[in-house]
């Protein structure tokens, strides 16, 4: 009995990670692997994943060993231990294979349910299929990626001094002032309390006043960078802007550093770094995830136009991008750029172009793929079409707001330097309706200790599919949440 007891026990403790298998030697020393099967081909050959790579190990089974009742359960999608000795693979393709002695099936996978054979499905048909899409080979490997990232940021930040702050994800205020935000509240909507005027009397709600969930952390991120001197947030934020696009999420993520004593250069200068450090990190560390991303891009424009297929790989794109100094232009320039440009003079963009009027994502990407086939980063909008926290330049007309737009994708990042200066900022509050009352705590970062300072917001999908490659933001997030779709 505890000899018995003992043996499951080492059984259980010696489960190896495929990843750390496959870089092995085989010694036929004896091993348990746990995963997912993704093929049983020729009734001998078990191709396992456990999503700790990208690449399958290889588990040979003899038919006369086992109980057949037990094989024919084993299907793609089915969940296995197996027990057996690693040796040197007879086949190519793989440096090392299991030769199976034991096996034990966790959970079956019905086939004639189970959505996901192993063919080739599409990404809108997986997108259905969000809770089993991350164990195919395109997804194990984005999600991979999208960790890497997330792992890269915080490393970044963190050995260069930075604090990171967690902004609130409820707020009272719009930071954007776009009003796209989704209210926080517990009054049933039919039920609410009235004022005599007829509007929703907030003093009786949860808070005590209108609440709603965060479009950005950076009103909060100043106040910790008006102390700790360098912070970043990286959090959840929320937009409940009605963009059906391939660019747009109702949930993602933003990273948002914040910094003392910055001006719109030094903010400019670490957008780039920080970018191209991330990038490469993932080259360096994700190489077969890449290669697996990179090869299915290759595959799918097998067939297309030269004109429509993208001009470079997708390993070859990152290192080009890592390799350039980005563009840097200001908004006027590109402005007198896109005038001039051949499809504004044949009247190819849908959008007008005229000074004072916001870029639309046809207009950046002129900029991005066709002008300077390259990232480039604007700076000194109007004010007119920014926010009202972005500093106001000598020119009384511009601000210093930069955005960095990348190809294919169009606008990654958008920051400025803030107005520190405390008339200058209810001058912008008032032309732009904006409530004193609201933002008093704001305001008071001006009055006391005020300094100049600037940050900007990392839209994290944005960065995550640039790298990936992939075509659609709602494939670089787990679980997407867009306009009438929030499933899973
Ligand atoms: O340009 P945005 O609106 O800037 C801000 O929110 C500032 N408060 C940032 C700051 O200065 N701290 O958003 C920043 C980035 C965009 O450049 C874009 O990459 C991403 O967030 N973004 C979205 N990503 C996915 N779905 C959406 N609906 C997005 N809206 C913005
Ligand atoms: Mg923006």
């Amino acid at each position: 009995m505890r000899a018995e007891f003992l043996v499951q026990f080492f059984i259980k403790m010696k489960r190896t990670e495929i990843k750390s298998l496959l870089s092995t030697a085989p010694e036929e020393q004896t091993v348990t692997v746990m995963g997912w099967v993704r093929n049983f081909r020729s009734n001998r050959f078990i191709i396992l994943n456990d999503g700790s790579t990208i690449n399958d190990l290889q588990v040979v089974v003899d038919f006369e060993n086992f109980d057949e009742n037990l094989l024919h359960q084993i299907k793609t999608g089915s969940s296995i231990k197996a027990t057996g000795k690693l040796v040197a693979s007879q086949g190519s393709g793989q440096a090392v294979e299991l030769i199976c002695e034991e096996l034990h099936l966790f959970g079956a996978a019905d086939a004639s349910e189970y959505k996901l054979q192993p063919k080739q499905h599409s990404l809108e048909f997986l997108r259905e299929q969000a809770h089993f899409r991350m164990r195919t080979k395109t997804f194990g490997a984005v999600f991979r990626i999208r960790h890497a990232i997330a792992y890269a940021i915080h490393k970044y930040y963190n050995d260069r001094g930075y604090y990171y702050l967690h902004a609130p994800i409820i707020t009272g205020s719009d930071a954007e002032g776009a009003g796209e935000m989704f209210h926080v509240t517990t009054f049933e909507p039919n039920e609410a309390p009235l004022n005599e005027d007829g509007s929703i009397n907030y003093k009786e709600d949860f808070f005590g006043k209108a609440t709603n969930l965060t479009v950005s952390g950076q009103l909060q991120a100043e106040a910790g960078a008006l102390a700790l001197g360098k912070v970043y947030t990286f959090g959840p934020t929320f937009r409940a802007e009605n963009s059906n696009t391939t660019r747009h999420l109702a949930e993602f993520w933003m990273i948002e550093p914040e910094v003392a004593f910055f001006d719109i250069t030094d903010n400019m200068d670490l957008a780039e770094d920080f970018v191209k450090y991330l990038i490469n990190y993932v080259l360096d560390n994700y190489p077969d995830d890449l290669a697996v991303l990179d090869q299915r891009i290759q595959q799918l424009e097998k067939n297309m136009k030269t004109e429509d297929r993208r001009p470079m790989g997708l390993i070859e794109t990152l290192r080009f991008v890592v390799d350039n100094e980005f563009e840097r232009i200001t908004y006027t320039e590109a402005i007198n750029i896109l005038r001039n440009s051949k499809p504004y003079k044949k009247g190819k963009f849908q959008y007008d172009v005229e000074w004072g009027k916001d870029l639309q994502s046809e207009h950046e990407r002129y900029l991005v793929e066709k002008k300077f086939s390259k990232p480039v980063i604007v700076v000194d909008y109007p004010k007119d079409i920014k926010a009202f926290y972005m500093r106001l330049n000598e020119d009384g007309k511009t601000v210093a707001a930069m955005d960095v737009l990348f190809p294919g994708i169009g606008e990654v990042i958008g920051g400025s330097q803030r107005e520190e200066r405390l008339e200058n900022l209810l001058a912008r509050m008032e032309e732009m309706d904006i409530p004193e009352e609201e933002l008093w705590w704001y305001l008071e970062l001006r009055k006391f200790g005020s300094v100049p300072h600037a940050g900007f917001g990392l839209g994290f999908e944005r960065m995550v599919l640039f790298i990936t490659g992939m075509g659609n933001i709602r494939d670089v997030i787990p679980f997407p949440r867009t306009p009438k779709s929030a499933e899973f």
